[in-house]
C-alpha cells in the first residue's frame, strides 16, 4: 500500500501543492491526537466566544484553527488562509502560490457526544506581487486545485481530490502517516438513502417539502420505492457516507432566518465537498445552479446544498 507522500510524488501535482497538502494533513494528524485526548487534556467544552457567523466556538474549534493557521503560515507555498473561525482572510507569504480555505472542525457540536467531526479544506492556485486580499479568494469552485477532508471517526481518514478522481487514505497511527486504502471512489447514480434535518421541514420551500414527502411515502407514494434516512449532523460525516455507499444529502434553503440563504458555507464546506462528489461521479447543486459554478461574493457566504447520487439530485431539482 502506498503512503500519501508516495501517491503525491507519483501524481502530477506541482511540488508546491504537495507541500501545502502535506502541511495540512500533518496538522490534521495532530488535531486527531488532540481529539483523542479529549477530556484528559481539558480541551472539551466551549471557548466562550462566537465566530463571525454568530456560532458558539468550542475550545477545539479554536485549537484546531490555531494549529492549521500557524502550520500553514509557515509553509512557504501558502499565500493566505481563510477559515470559518477567522473574520477576515489571513495573509501568509507574499511569494506563496496557494490560497487555502478551511473549516477547521466541521460538526463541532458532535464533540460533546464523542461522535464524528472533521476538517474540510479547499485549495486554489493564486500568485501575486502584493499580500493576498479577500478578493483573491473569490473564485468559483471549478478553479479549485485540490479539495478534501480529514474525518476523525473510529479511524482517521483523508479523502482527497487534486482533480483526477477521489482517493481515500487511512491514518496508520503507528507510522503516523496516511496510507492509500481506496484508489478510486465512485458514487452510484441511484440511491434509496437520504440525509436532511427533518426538524426544519416546515421551514422548507413547498417544492422541497413535496420532494421529501415523496421520499418518506416510499413504496406507497409516487417514487414506488422505500428510502432510508441518516443524519450525522456533521457534513463531513454525511458526505463520507455518500462517498462510501451512496445517497443524497441536503441542507436546503429554509425560512427560519430569511437573511441566510442556507446553512452551509460555500468556500470551505460546499465547494470542497462539491468537488469531491463531482470527481466521484455525483452531482452538487443549490436549488438553482451547480455549486462549483457560483461566483463567490464573500468568504463566509452561505448556500443551499443538494449533493450526492446524480439521478437523485436531478430528481430533487425536478420538483
Ligand atoms: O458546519 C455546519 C454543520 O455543523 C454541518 O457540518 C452539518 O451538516 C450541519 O451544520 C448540521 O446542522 P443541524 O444543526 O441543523 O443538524
Ligand atoms: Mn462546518
Amino acid at each position: 500500500m502506498q503512503t500519501l507522500s508516495q501517491v503525491l510524488k507519483a501524481s502530477n501535482a506541482p511540488v508546491a501543492l504537495q507541500d501545502v497538502l502535506t502541511t495540512t494533513t500533518n496538522t490534521c494528524i495532530d488535531i486527531c491526537k488532540a481529539l483523542h485526548k479529549g477530556s484528559l487534556a481539558g480541551i472539551l467544552g466551549v471557548a466562550g466566544n462566537e465566530n463571525v457567523q454568530g456560532e458558539e466556538q468550542k475550545k477545539l474549534d479554536v485549537i484546531s484553527n490555531d494549529m492549521l493557521k500557524s502550520d500553514l503560515m509557515s509553509c512557504p507555498a501558502v499565500r493566505a488562509v481563510a477559515s470559518e473561525e477567522e473574520d477576515d482572510i489571513v495573509p501568509a507569504n507574499t511569494n506563496g502560490e496557494y490560497l487555502i480555505a478551511f473549516d477547521p472542525l466541521d460538526g463541532s457540536s458532535n464533540i460533546d457526544i464523542n461522535a464524528m467531526v472533521g476538517t474540510i479544506f479547499s485549495i486554489y492556485h493564486d500568485q501575486g506581487e502584493k499580500p493576498a486580499t479577500e478578493a483573491d479568494f473569490l473564485k468559483p469552485g471549478t478553479e479549485q486545485a485540490a479539495a478534501g477532508y480529514v474525518l476523525y471517526g473510529p479511524s482517521c481518514m483523508l479523502v482527497l481530490s487534486t482533480g483526477q478522481g477521489v482517493k481515500m487514505f487511512t491514518l496508520d497511527p503507528e507510522k503516523n502517516e496516511f496510507v492509500e486504502t481506496q484508489e478510486s471512489v465512485t458514487v452510484d447514480k441511484d440511491t434509496q438513502e437520504f440525509a436532511i434535518n427533518m426538524s426544519n421541514q416546515r421551514f422548507w420551500s413547498e417544492s422541497m417539502q413535496g420532494y421529501v414527502n415523496d421520499l418518506v411515502a416510499g413504496k406507497d407514494g409516487a417514487r414506488d420505492k422505500n428510502f432510508n434516512m441518516r443524519w450525522v449532523a456533521a457534513m463531513v460525516g454525511d458526505v463520507h457516507r455518500i462517498l462510501c455507499r451512496g445517497g443524497i444529502f441536503m441542507y436546503p434553503w429554509d425560512s427560519k432566518d430569511p437573511t441566510k440563504p442556507g446553512k452551509l458555507r460555500l468556500m470551505y464546506e460546499a465547494n470542497p465537498m462539491a468537488m469531491l462528489v463531482e470527481q466521484a461521479g455525483g452531482k452538487a447543486h443549490t436549488h438553482t445552479q451547480r455549486i462549483l459554478d457560483i461566483q463567490p461574493e464573500g468568504i463566509h457566504q452561505r448556500v443551499p446544498v443538494i449533493l450526492g447520487a446524480a439521478n437523485e439530485v436531478d430528481k430533487c431539482l425536478s420538483y
